[in-house]
């Protein structure tokens, strides 16, 4: 089943707590955390308490996408809370061997995010047997509710085919101006979980479990 990964970046702040409620019954759902800290990113969100409320609140994995320049100063803080993957953006870093080194000895899961901008040829191929998730970026980060950038399809298609020639355990993450119009294209390319903000939080009626459905079918 693909997982959906809805980004809180587009809850109501002001009753997390009641929206992250509404995913209890939902199977195969991580939550996605966009951390930005007003520097690599000009949006600024949360940090480690909000996510340690957070965590109090849902028992979905907790996904950290982290938009900031010094991701080593997350390690520690989102450890201890127990979230579950941990995704930096290649752009950031600039000893990507020993960074996932560092990080696979605290996180199930390890996540590298790419750009728009990025060339995805201009990451060594062992660097995905060492990762446990990729995140494809279709929009450039910062904000939610951007249109979606029909040239990461072919990301995904690469990726997938790596995958598949290497027998590789590799999650192929999409996030940015994901929703029903695209959902089924990104997953034949080989996108194996989906993240959306707007689309599955401006359900009006609140049910978000419609929005869910819709990612799906
Ligand atoms: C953007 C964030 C996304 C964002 C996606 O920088 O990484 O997770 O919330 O929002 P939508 O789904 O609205 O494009
Ligand atoms: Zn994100």
């Amino acid at each position: 089943m693909t997982i959906i990964s809805p980004s809180i970046l587009s809850a109501d702040f002001m009753n997390l707590g009641r929206d992250l409620e509404k995913f209890k019954k939902e199977s195969d759902i991580w939550i996605h955390l966009d951390v930005m800290d007003g520097h690599y990113v000009p949006n600024l969100t949360f940090g480690a308490p909000v996510l340690r409320n957070i965590k109090s609140y849902t028992s979905h994995p907790l996904d950290a996408h982290l938009m900031v320049e010094n991701p080593q100063d997350y390690i520690e803080p989102l450890k201890k809370i127990g979230v579950h993957n941990f995704t930096f953006h290649w752009e950031v870093v600039t000893h990507h061997d020993s960074f996932i080194s560092d990080l696979k000895k605290s996180f199930k899961s390890v996540g590298v995010s790419i750009n728009p901008g990025t060339n995805i040829k201009n990451i060594p191929e062992y660097i995905f047997e060492k990762i446990d998730l990729v995140l494809v970026m279709s929009v450039n980060p910062g904000f939610g509710g951007q249109s979606f950038i029909e040239s990461s399809i072919d990301k995904i298609e690469y990726l997938h085919n790596l995958k598949t020639e290497k027998g590789l355990n590799l999650e192929i993450q999409v996030d940015g101006g994901v929703s029903n119009k695209n959902a089924k294209k990104l997953v034949d390319a080989g996108a194996t979980n989906l993240v959306a903000g707007s689309f599955i939080f401006s359900e009006e009626s609140g049910d978000y479990s419609k929005r869910i459905n819709q990612l799906r079918e």
